[in-house]
C-alpha cells in the first residue's frame, strides 16, 4: 500500500515471549468473520486496501490476504513480526502502534484489529483510524471468547486464573466496545455482530494455547502448577484428549462517513 510513513516505532510487546506458543496454538477465525465485514463494507476485500494491527503472527492477515485484499500488517513486537515473516515472507509488514499508525490520511479501505483493540487507548487509536480510512471506509475490531460458562472445566479454569494471575477477572473484555467507538465521534455507524463455532484441539496443543495468553504467562513461577491443574481438569471433561472448545466471536465494525 502507498502511503507508509515512519514516526514513533515503539519498542516491543509482553506478546514476544509468546510468540512460538502463539504460532502453533491460537484459534483462527471463522469465515463468517470476513463475510460479514464485506456485506457491511459493502465490497469484496478482493482489491481492498487493508492495514491489520496488531498484527501479531499474522493469523488473521493471512485471511484477509487469502480473499484478495491488499493487506500491510503492523505490530509492535519485534519476535511476533518476525515469526509472521517467517510464515509469509512476502507479506507487506511494519512493526508499529496503532496509537500511532504509520501511514497518509485516506489511504485503506479498511482497518482490522483481531483479538488487539483491547490493547490500544480507544479515541487515540480511534481517532488514527479514521485518519488513515478512507471516507466511507471501515474499522473492524474482532475476539474469540471461549464460549463455555457452563462447562466445569471452563470454570475451574476461570478460578484458578482469577487466584493465580494478578489483576484477572474472567469479564475483562466485556466492554461496551460499540458504544466506545460511538463516543468518540468519528464513525457513524456502528454494528455488533456475533457467532459461534467450536474447533477440536488435542490436550497438548491445548496447553500451548494456555500458554499463548499473556494472563497465563502473568502467573509467572506458578504457572506450570496452572498448567498440571489445567491438565487434569480438562481430561476429566475429554477423556479421549482432543478438547472440543467452543468459541463465541464479537465483531463490531464501524464507518467513517462518506465525506
Ligand atoms: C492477542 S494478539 C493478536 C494477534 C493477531 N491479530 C491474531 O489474531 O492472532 C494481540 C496483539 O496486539 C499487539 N498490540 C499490543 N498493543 C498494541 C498497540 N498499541 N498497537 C498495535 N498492536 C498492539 C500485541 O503485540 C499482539 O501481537
Amino acid at each position: 500500500m502507498c502511503g507508509v510513513t515512519h514516526g514513533r516505532i515503539p519498542t516491543g510487546s509482553l506478546f514476544d515471549p509468546l510468540a512460538d506458543a502463539y504460532a502453533a496454538a491460537r484459534p483462527g477465525y471463522p469465515e463468517h468473520v470476513l463475510t460479514d465485514i464485506e456485506r457491511i463494507l459493502g465490497r469484496p476485500l478482493a482489491g481492498a486496501d487493508v492495514v491489520d494491527v496488531g498484527a501479531g503472527t499474522g493469523i488473521a492477515t493471512r485471511l484477509l490476504r487469502d480473499r484478495g485484499a491488499r493487506v500491510v500488517a503492523v505490530e509492535p513486537g519485534t519476535a511476533m513480526l518476525a515469526r509472521l515473516l517467517e510464515r509469509t515472507p512476502d507479506l507487506p509488514a511494519l512493526r508499529g502502534d496503532g496509537e500511532a499508525l504509520p501511514f497518509r490520511d485516506s489511504v485503506a479501505d479498511l482497518i482490522t484489529y483481531a483479538q488487539a483493540w483491547h490493547w490500544v487507548d480507544v479515541p487515540v487509536a480511534a481517532a488514527q483510524a479514521a485518519r488513515v480510512l478512507r471516507p466511507g471506509g471501515a474499522l473492524a475490531v474482532w475476539w474469540n471468547d471461549v464460549d463455555a460458562p457452563d462447562a466445569r472445566w471452563w470454570q475451574r479454569q476461570q478460578e484458578r486464573l482469577e487466584r493465580m494471575s494478578p489483576g484477572y477477572r474472567r469479564d475483562y473484555r466485556r466492554r461496551p466496545f460499540a458504544d466506545e467507538l460511538r463516543w468518540t465521534g468519528h464513525f457513524d455507524e456502528v454494528v455488533t455482530l456475533t457467532g459461534r463455532w467450536a474447533r477440536r484441539i488435542g490436550i497438548d496443543d491445548y496447553l500451548i494455547w494456555q500458554r499463548s495468553r499473556s494472563y497465563v504467562a502473568a502467573i509467572g513461577d506458578r504457572l506450570d502448577d496452572f498448567l498440571d491443574a489445567e491438565r487434569r481438569t480438562v481430561l476429566r471433561a475429554f477423556p479421549d484428549g482432543i478438547v472440543v472448545e467452543p468459541f463465541r466471536t464479537l465483531l463490531v465494525i464501524a464507518r467513517t462517513p462518506l465525506d
